[in-house]
């Protein structure tokens, strides 16, 4: 690894490699990435299989939407509820993900990318944690597109974390609970800082959002995609920010108002 810390991150790329949708562009892209486990059976294959196909799934969107100057990309890559999972699986994915922290780093630097982390990570084994942490830090710096990966996430655990950090301040007498506001509560979610997804993509035909970013999603457009991860390439992604170049986004308004400023949903919100 501390070879690659010589490697200068290529400058943010300008958005020349953007395509022409003929209509908005989404700055955050959430993506809930289904249907490892069906695209393996499908083949005969076993579940994992799935897994380490969407591998290559992931490097190419990542590196397609960092191209094209997508500022923020956020992949649901390990849920709370998946720790249900049987343990071989979880013990799997685990292995997978401390690979893809190593093996991708040059592909993150190579493309700008800023890696960070959303989620429980304290419930992560310690080598997977470490590896995470050196990532993070390896790419802090770079200029490009942020990836944020959801591990061990899940929304409602985000909302009672926040809550309690919250209540905490309260108690304390760091945060007058009159003065609470929809963005007081935003400051206490894990990444407050990212603006919410425009878009949340869901591969594998289900139409649910799966404990995902349901805070952050209010207004997010959906697009649900037939095909499996492992199979959700280029030509996929271009058919859903197709699809998103043509919606109209009104956020409980009408056509042409933009999104009330954070400050204005403070005012709102205090009545
Ligand atoms: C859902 O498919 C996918 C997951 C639970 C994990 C997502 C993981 C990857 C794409 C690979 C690892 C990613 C990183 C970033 C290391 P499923 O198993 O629920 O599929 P199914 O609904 O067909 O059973």
């Amino acid at each position: 690894m501390a070879e690659l810390h010589g490697t200068p991150p290529r400058p943010a790329l300008a958005p020349s490699a953007r395509p022409d949708l003929g209509g908005p562009f989404p700055e955050h892209i959430a993506i809930i990435m289904d249907g490892n486990g069906r695209w393996a059976e499908e083949r005969g294959l076993r579940r994992v299989f799935g897994h380490r196909a969407g591998i290559d799934s992931v490097r190419e969107i990542t590196t397609e939407c960092a191209r094209m100057g997508v500022r923020s990309l956020t992949l649901y890559a390990f849920s709370v509820e998946n720790w249900k999972r049987p343990r071989a699986e979880v013990r799997y994915l685990m292995r997978l993900l401390r690979h893809f922290l190593v093996d991708e780093r040059p592909t993150l630097m190579e493309n700008g990318v800023r890696m960070r982390c959303i989620g429980r990570l304290d419930d992560l084994p310690g080598e997977v944690l470490g590896e995470l942490r050196r990532t993070e830090e390896l790419t802090a710096a770079n200029p490009g597109m942020l990836l944020r990966l959801a591990l061990s996430y899940g929304s409602r655990t985000e909302l009672a974390d926040g809550v309690r950090a919250l209540v905490r301040d309260v108690q304390r007498g760091a945060l007058d609970p009159n003065a609470i506001g929809e963005e007081t509560l935003r400051g206490y979610l894990y990444d407050p800082g990212t603006p919410d997804p425009d878009l949340v993509i869901r591969t594998a035909g289900e139409r649910r959002l799966s404990n995902f970013l349901l805070w952050q999603a209010s207004y997010s457009e959906i697009f649900v995609s037939d095909v499996c991860w492992p199979e959700f390439r280029r030509p996929e992604l271009l058919a859903a920010l197709r699809d998103y170049a043509r919606r109209v986004r009104k956020f409980g308004g009408l056509i042409n108002d933009r999104p009330p400023e954070p400050a204005e949903l403070q005012r709102r919100a205090q009545g």
